[in-house]
């Protein structure tokens, strides 16, 4: 899979995609993940990207000269035009099934805006879909756009260790995850639950789906069919 990165920010990407499954998915080469920076577009000398919006109102707007000249210089690079996604709270919101989706394309071209917005323009020409990761303002969609690369990379082939395994993520089978122990059996007074040291699998599998069923209940009642 071959992602590609539109920011203003690329640095900001760094730190997060050298650790732990993503910086293992690089190395294996099971992702490529190539970032732009769009200021390298601006086409002129002072590095402008932004301008007050028409019709008055507070903030800048990204205008579509850079992006769009970014965006074709990006989308030359592979003969596969890729799925284009705009980060902006205005979005959809995503969820483990886009994620799931996403997952399954070959190329993702991520744009991730700052400032109050983007010129609807940058939507409209370059056939984006846009995403939101939450009911919450960020300052841009960097962070957003790694929530979207972290999410989508641990679902490709590979990409997990044997140990881990995307099956029993929470969301994947519509339920909260389960409540998880490790050693010792006791920990200040709180001990591990009776049946998880039983060695019936059986009787295991029941508790924690009912434990999942009660968690979900508690905390996210709305995603309970
Ligand atoms: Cl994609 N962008 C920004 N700026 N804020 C957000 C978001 C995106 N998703 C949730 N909040």
């Amino acid at each position: 899979m071959r992602i590609d990165v539109l920011t203003l920010f690329p640095e900001m990407f760094e730190s997060p995609m050298g650790f732990s499954i993503l910086k293992r998915a690089r190395e294996r080469e099971i992702v490529d993940i190539v970032l732009w920076n769009i200021r390298d577009f601006a086409g002129n000398k002072y590095g402008k990207v932004d301008d007050k919006p028409y019709g008055g109102g507070a903030g800048m707007v990204m205008m579509p000269g850079p992006v769009f000249d970014c965006f074709e210089h990006v989308q030359e690079q592979s003969a596969d035009q890729g799925r284009v996604v705009l980060l902006t709270p205005q979005g959809r919101k995503l969820d483990q099934r886009l994620v799931k989706d996403f997952s399954k394309e070959e190329r993702l071209i991520l744009i991730a805006g700052r400032y109050e917005g983007f010129d609807e323009r940058i939507r409209i020409g370059l056939g984006a879909e846009q995403v939101s990761i939450g009911d919450y303002v960020l300052s841009g969609g960097e962070l957003p756009a790694m929530v979207v690369i972290d999410a989508v990379v641990r679902l490709q082939e590979g990409a997990l260790g044997d140990e881990d395994s995307a099956e029993d993520d929470s969301f994947s089978d519509g339920l909260l995850e389960y409540p998880q122990y490790t050693r010792p059996e006791e920990f200040r007074g709180m001990k591990v639950p009776q049946i998880l040291l039983s060695g019936d699998h059986g009787k295991i599998a029941e508790w924690r789906k009912s434990q999942a069923i009660e968690r979900t209940k508690e905390n996210r009642p709305d995603i309970l069919k």
